[in-house]
């Protein structure tokens, strides 16, 4: 999967009809602030096409009701739709069965169910869990908490001035207290793409889960559970075109069956009585409570689009996008480049000299220019590259070369405001 997305070698895949695609987009019309829109901050959250937000008005205007709770008509059909939403997830990533997809609020929800079933059941006092600096806080967090609770320690993969992640420490890492490693897929912040295969094999083969973070990596390329043998892997819908709110926990069956539930209601029990419950089966039992059901047929909507347009074709054309904005603020002075990993996804941190990035975002966002500034969300990343914060344009595949020249353009203006 990693060669697929090498900067060097795009491979051969038909080139996407932006043009069409953008139609779908109608936010991308908008002017927000009176500026045309130059949407780059897809990283933090995506936009929705036109098929998801019908999707969405035809479920409310025909379809709802709350589910697996009445026989009548209307809340099977809404039972039916949700439990297809699941289907297709599943099918997305090509997990073996449905019943290993939970749906959740989003990554961070994910994370917290795995902390909480796995880690809280599985994870004593003196064991260890393996984490990478390039992660994102909500793989950070919860663990840290798990550690704190219950005497257990962190062990932290050191990461390269390029970004990526030192395989023989991680290796190093091991021991015979090792429970969990958590690594991202696709670092937010820095955009490298993780060795991730490699790393899941290396767990393995000393019996140790791992738990990948893939929200940002699931919306720029074809992610393979069964292949990757993952044993957990998180990701959101709001980055995948689909509605915020929702997102997946991908658990392998036999590891989410021996797990612990992580919250207690409605739908998640066969019985209850004062002296004893007994739990659902998965994945009923990690889902108390009434699901954010549009949101889950919503992001089967967006998966089914994205699938229409297919994962390799989005992966090249954002490759595209991000050699053609490297280079050219590689030529750029005082642009400082944070994030240079072989293999990258479509995400661009950049630092412009004597320039706070906030100031750079501010200055963008009056041409209309879409970023983040900040830490991301990860501030050990900003701690090892020794910045405060980073301005990132982050793609998708409804960018144009065009856009990236504005947002080159819009750079040489705020070097000029500051000069
Ligand atoms: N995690 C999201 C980001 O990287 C919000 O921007």
């Amino acid at each position: 999967m990693t060669a697929r997305l090498s900067t060097l070698s795009p491979p051969p895949a038909p080139a996407l009809d932006v043009g069409r695609l953008r139609a779908d987009f109608p936010i991308l019309e908008t002017r927000p602030g009176g500026n045309a829109l130059v949407y780059l901050d897809n990283a933090a959250s995506s936009q929705m096409p036109r098929q998801v937000i019908d999707r969405l008005v035809r479920y409310q205007r025909s379809q709802h009701a709350n589910i697996h709770r009445a026989v009548h008509t209307l809340s099977e059909i809404a039972t039916a739709e949700y439990e297809e939403a699941r289907r297709k997830l599943a099918r997305f990533i090509n997990a073996r069965e449905e019943r290993e997809v939970i749906f959740t609020s989003g990554t961070t929800e994910a994370i917290n169910l795995a902390m909480h079933g796995y880690g809280r059941r599985f994870i004593g006092a003196g064991d260890e869990i393996i984490l990478t600096t390039l992660e994102h806080h909500s793989n950070i967090v919860p663990w840290q908490m798990l550690a704190e609770e219950k005497g257990a320690k962190i062990r932290v993969v050191p990461i390269s001035e390029a970004g990526e992640l030192l395989i023989d420490e991680y290796e190093n890492l091991f021991s015979e207290r090792t429970k969990l490693v958590g690594v991202a897929h696709v670092s937010n912040a820095l955009g490298s793409v993780n060795p991730i295969k490699q790393m899941i094999a290396f767990a393995r083969a000393r019996g140790v889960p791992v738990l990948v973070d893939g929200a940002q990596a699931v919306p720029h390329m074809k992610v393979d559970v069964q292949d990757l043998d993952c044993d957990f892997y998180a990701f959101s819908g709001h980055k995948l075109c689909g509605p915020t709110g929702i997102g997946i926990l991908y658990g392998k069956a036999a590891l989410l069956e021996r797990m612990q539930p992580f919250k207690g209601g409605g739908d998640m029990i066969l019985s209850v009585s004062f002296e004893k419950t007994t739990y659902n089966v998965i994945p009923q039992k990690f889902e108390a409570g009434t699901p954010p059901i549009a949101a889950a047929i919503g992001l089967g909507a967006a998966v089914d689009y994205l699938s229409g347009i297919g994962m390799e074709a989005i992966a090249v054309h954002e490759h595209n996008l991000l050699d053609y904005a490297s280079a050219q603020l590689r030529r750029m002075k005082g642009v400082r480049i944070i994030g240079t990993a072989a293999h990258k996804a479509a995400v661009l941190s950049f630092a412009l000299e004597g320039v706070h990035p906030h100031d750079v975002g501010t200055l963008l966002n009056q041409d209309g220019i879409a970023v983040r500034t900040g830490h991301h969300c990860a501030q050990p990343v900003m701690q090892r590259f020794k910045v405060p914060a980073t301005s990132r344009a982050s793609f998708a595949f409804y960018n144009t070369m065009a856009e990236v020249d504005a947002l080159v353009a819009g750079i040489r203006n705020v070097q000029k405001v500051f000069s």
